[in-house]
């Protein structure tokens, strides 16, 4: 079989720091139940950066990065590589030298949840596993029916009713399994947990996959590269589970092992999240290590209405280690943030990413910006995902 030239290792227990092997499919640790981590041999990696910088494609192209071994097993639908678009009207209007967003909302299901697909999705073909299941608030379970689709491998998905239309007939469409429930996300979760049990189902849920994170490090692996291995002073990221900011700190981290980045100093990594949902930008301000689950969580952006997002101590030490802080903004905010994107820039954004922008903008507005800042907002989803708020958001 081709090789990919990968130099994974191992997996690594965030938590506990046990070891375990490449082919151990029980997560997370069964010793702790912290997070596994795959682990890279840096050391014998002999592809140089220029080498990196010629290929085009998909993500795939840091494949030696990424944690599959084989070719035959990479399920790829062509995800990454997403614009990095300049938005000068927006640098006007916050005071900055420059405004780029990251549009992965042209990833092909129309969310950046298409990188970490299609790493989990490429780990359990790796695994030999002919089934996988994932609870989600709906973006992570269309791509993750998407890609299981194109791996031939059967996927339940279990989503709350509130999950939009798109996202429900899409996991549909692909053949997947959908499983419906009241509630929100923990709920979901709470159901998912009973089923997988029952029938042994391979997960594929954030963070109890190790593979998931790895896929959207790519995201920051593509951001320094596409900023001249400089990365911008600061990156705004709408936080639920926290894996793509967590992917983009481990990207940083690896190039900076790797000694490929022109300056050391690593972009500050914002939180933003909903005023209605706001566990980490709440541990931030309380300058903690770990978040308290919030109580009666409330709002439309459904990817980062995360009340209880256990990775938040490795979220919080990306915070801190690189300056970043946390932003609060209301459902309004956010839905006027999509809208500016998609007005001052043409970009259309969800919910979520419109919290990303609104973040921006409030910090802008206190003066905690500088005038030659560079700052990049990832556009997590695209705007075809959220049309109904933001139909109700122009009136
Ligand atoms: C559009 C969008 N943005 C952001 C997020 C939050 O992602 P993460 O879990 O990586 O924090 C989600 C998660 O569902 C999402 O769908
Ligand atoms: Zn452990």
């Amino acid at each position: 079989m081709p090789r990919t030239e990968s130099l994974v290792s191992h997996f690594e227990c965030y938590d506990c720091g046990r070891r375990y092997d490449l082919d151990h499919t029980e997560f997370p640790c069964p010793a702790c139940g912290g997070i596994l981590d795959p682990r890279y041999d840096y050391d014998s990696l002999t592809t140089t950066r220029d080498e990196i910088e010629a290929r085009d494609g998909s993500m795939w192209k840091y494949r030696e990065l990424l944690p599959i071994r084989n070719d035959d097993d990479i399920v790829s639908l062509g995800e990454g590589n997403t614009p990095m678009i300049d938005c000068p009207e927006l640098a006007d209007e916050m005071g900055v030298a420059r405004v780029t967003i990251k549009d992965e909302g042209q990833n092909p299901t129309n969310t950046f949840k298409d990188r970490g697909a299609s790493a989990s999705i490429s780990g359990a073909s790796q695994q030999d596993v002919e089934e996988v299941a994932i609870p989600s608030a709906g973006n992570a379970g269309q791509a993750a029916a998407a890609y299981a689709a194109r791996a031939g491998i059967d996927c339940h998905v279990v989503l709350n009713y509130q999950s939009n239309d798109i996202q429900k007939t899409m996991v549909e469409v692909h053949g997947a399994d959908l499983h419906l429930v009241d509630g929100k996300l923990d709920k979901a979760g709470g159901r998912f947990g009973e089923l997988r049990d029952e029938h042994d189902w391979y997960t594929v849920a954030t963070f109890q996959t190790p593979f998931r994170h790895e896929g959207k490090k790519t995201m920051g692996l593509e951001i320094f590269e596409q900023f001249d291995w400089e990365g911008p002073d600061g990156i705004f990221y709408p936080t639920g589970g926290g894996v793509g900011l967590i992917g983009i700190w481990k990207a940083y981290q690896e190039l900076a092992e790797l000694g490929w980045l022109e300056d050391e100093t690593p972009p500050s990594l914002h939180v933003a999240q909903s005023s209605g949902c706001a566990p980490v930008v709440e541990a931030i301000n309380e300058q903690r290590t770990e978040h308290t689950p919030w109580d009666c969580p409330e709002s439309i952006g459904r990817g980062i209405e995360v009340p209880d997002p256990g990775a938040s101590p490795w979220m919080l030490e990306a915070v801190y280690e690189t300056g970043g802080t946390g932003v609060a903004v209301t459902d309004e905010e956010a839905l006027e943030g999509a809208l500016a994107g998609a007005r001052h820039a043409g970009i259309e954004m969800c919910v979520e990413p419109g919290a990303a922008l609104a973040a921006a903008e409030q910090m802008a507005e206190e003066g905690e910006l500088d005038e030659d800042d560079e700052i990049l907002i990832i556009n997590t989803g695209a705007g075809n995902k959220a049309t109904d708020a933001l139909s109700y958001a122009m009136k």
